[in-house]
């Protein structure tokens, strides 16, 4: 059984005085959960994370990271980085990144691999725009971009990583794929890694992301391939964050 796991991507948003508000909350209404709660704040805030919450159930990573393990790139942080503040995970491929900041499939791939070579768990985000959806092309580009992964890392990879599905028409819209929906899409990257390793596949965790909400996580939840949440806006109210990590329970 797949132990589930809500992640929370603050994106660019936080204070220290707002965070530890938040930390603290969300640190106090998860001891009695059963699903692996985790927090994704901006890098400037990962020693506040690291101070607030070592110790605690609620684990902490980075919403990104270099490919690259050191040197003259201005403005970048590696993976040993994130390790010295003890981070868990570190989100790669996050549409905005692939979007806004121009990260290619092959960039996706190179981050992941230096976040495995430091032992951090990359959570890989996929998903297809609107205009790719209404073309119908989702299971070929999210099959595209775990096969960039693939191709440079191999399956075994994926045994210690967590993929994250997240349609880019559902992130900050307030449109959340319907269950069926985020189902199909889970099911297909499944079945994608069986035909490589039935047993990764099996153990693999597949998180939804994009507009999750209180009143919709747990039917999401509920899907048989939906292995918890990646979570933006809902994170950083704590009373939403707490109810979904619920819905995980
Ligand atoms: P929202 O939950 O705000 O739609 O963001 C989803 C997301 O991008 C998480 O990484």
């Amino acid at each position: 059984m797949r132990k589930k796991l809500v992640a929370g991507n603050w994106k660019m948003h936080g204070s220290l005085q707002n965070n530890a508000a938040l930390l603290e909350r969300v640190k106090a209404g998860v001891v009695d959960l059963a699903c692996e709660v985790a927090v994704c704040p901006p890098y400037p805030y990962l020693a506040q994370a690291q101070s607030l919450l070592a110790g605690s159930a609620v684990s902490w990573g980075a919403q990104s990271l270099s490919e690259h393990p050191a040197g003259a790139y201005t403005a970048e942080v590696s993976a040993a980085m994130l390790l010295d503040f003890g981070c868990r995970y570190v989100l790669v491929g996050h549409s905005e990144r692939r979007t806004l900041f121009g990260e290619t499939d092959e960039v996706v791939a190179a981050k992941f691999a230096a976040a495995q070579q430091a032992s951090l768990i990359p959570v890989l985000c996929v998903g297809e725009t609107l205009a790719e959806r209404e073309a119908g092309l989702t299971a070929s580009v999210v099959s595209r971009q775990l096969s960039a992964v693939l191709d440079v890392r191999g399956v075994a990879a994926l045994a210690s990583a967590v993929v994250a599905y997240e349609p880019v028409w559902a992130i900050g819209t307030g449109v959340t794929a319907t269950p069926g929906q985020a189902q199909a899409v889970h099911a297909a990257i499944r079945r994608q890694v069986a035909a490589l390793d039935a047993s990764v596949a099996n153990g693999l965790r597949i998180l939804y992301g994009g507009s999750v909400k209180p009143q919709s996580a747990a039917e999401l939840f509920g899907q048989a391939d939906v292995d918890g949440g990646l979570i933006g806006g809902a994170a950083l109210v704590a009373d939403d964050f707490l109810a979904i990590c619920r819905a995980a329970n």
